[in-house]
């Protein structure tokens, strides 16, 4: 199979927690600044999230209006707006619910004309949707016809954008889909020096409805690093 190499990058709490109160400690912000150089250190072409984690963080759960629009049907075929972007962010949105209002994210780097957005979908979004990224020039991607299949996406995202390295970050749904296909080449996890304690926060690798038996990963240990006030980068490898 052709497809990018893939690394799975996360800030996580001692035992393991991606979200929680730990976050907002105002000790945890030095680990964010770090987790966000190392992600730049690993210099992926395209980064790919979850449809929470971009609804949270991104389009604020901004809604578009698509009753007004009246559309004939749309082909389900891949629509590629931008192969030759110098870098992408891919949305994984099976349904088609993420607000997009431009086809890129920029994170304020000077200079930067953003990430171009490639979204996942599958067969079952509506045309009016479909409508709406065309118009805004956001690429597209069929990743099945009522559910995801990721070993397909990421050979799409390969073949049609040319991504030799991509870097997914999250939530936990997102990356247990892919631990479970074994997608994952490499785990680059941030421990910040907190337990955040609470029993039923989301972790790292999570299942959501989409996986019903789940199978233990081994990993093989790459590197460890220390960081200033007590945190360690941890980066395992699966072959
Ligand atoms: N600590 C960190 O480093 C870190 C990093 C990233 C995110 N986070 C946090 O993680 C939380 C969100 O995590 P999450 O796990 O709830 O959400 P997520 O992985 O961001 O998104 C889950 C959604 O993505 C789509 N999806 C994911 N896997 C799929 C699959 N196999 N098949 C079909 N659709 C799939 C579904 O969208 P639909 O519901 O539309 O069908 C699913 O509900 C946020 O609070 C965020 O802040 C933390």
């Amino acid at each position: 199979m052709e497809r990018p190499y893939i690394i799975c990058h996360m800030l996580t709490s001692l035992d393991g927690k991606i979200i929680g109160d730990f976050l907002d400690a105002e000790r945890t912000q030095h680990f964010i600044e770090q987790y966000e150089k190392i992600h730049d250190g690993y210099e992926c072409k395209a980064w790919m999230c979850g449809r929470v984690t971009l609804e949270e963080h991104f389009t604020f759960g901004h809604k578009i209006d698509l009753t007004t629009e009246n559309i004939s049907t749309i082909p389900r075929t891949d629509y590629v707006d931008n192969k030759d972007a110098k870098t992408y962010v891919v949305a994984v949105d099976p349904s088609g619910k993420l607000g997009w209002t431009k086809n890129y994210i920029s994170q304020g780097r000077e200079n930067s004309s953003g990430d171009h957005i490639v979204e996942v979908l599958t067969e079952q979004v509506s045309d009016a949707y479909l409508a709406h990224l065309q118009k805004l020039g956001i690429s597209y991607i069929f990743g099945g016809t009522e559910s995801l299949n990721f070993t397909v996406v990421v050979e799409k995202l390969k073949n049609l954008f040319s991504i030799e390295r991509l870097i997914i970050e999250g939530g936990g749904v997102l990356n247990g889909s892919f631990l479970n296909k074994g997608l994952i080449d490499e785990l680059s996890l941030v421990f910040v020096p907190i337990a955040d304690g609470a029993s039923n926060s989301m972790t790292l690798f999570e299942t959501g409805n989409y996986l019903k038996r789940p199978q233990p990963v081994n990993f093989f240990l790459k590197g460890v690093q220390k960081l200033d006030d007590g945190g360690l980068w941890l980066r395992y490898v699966t072959k």
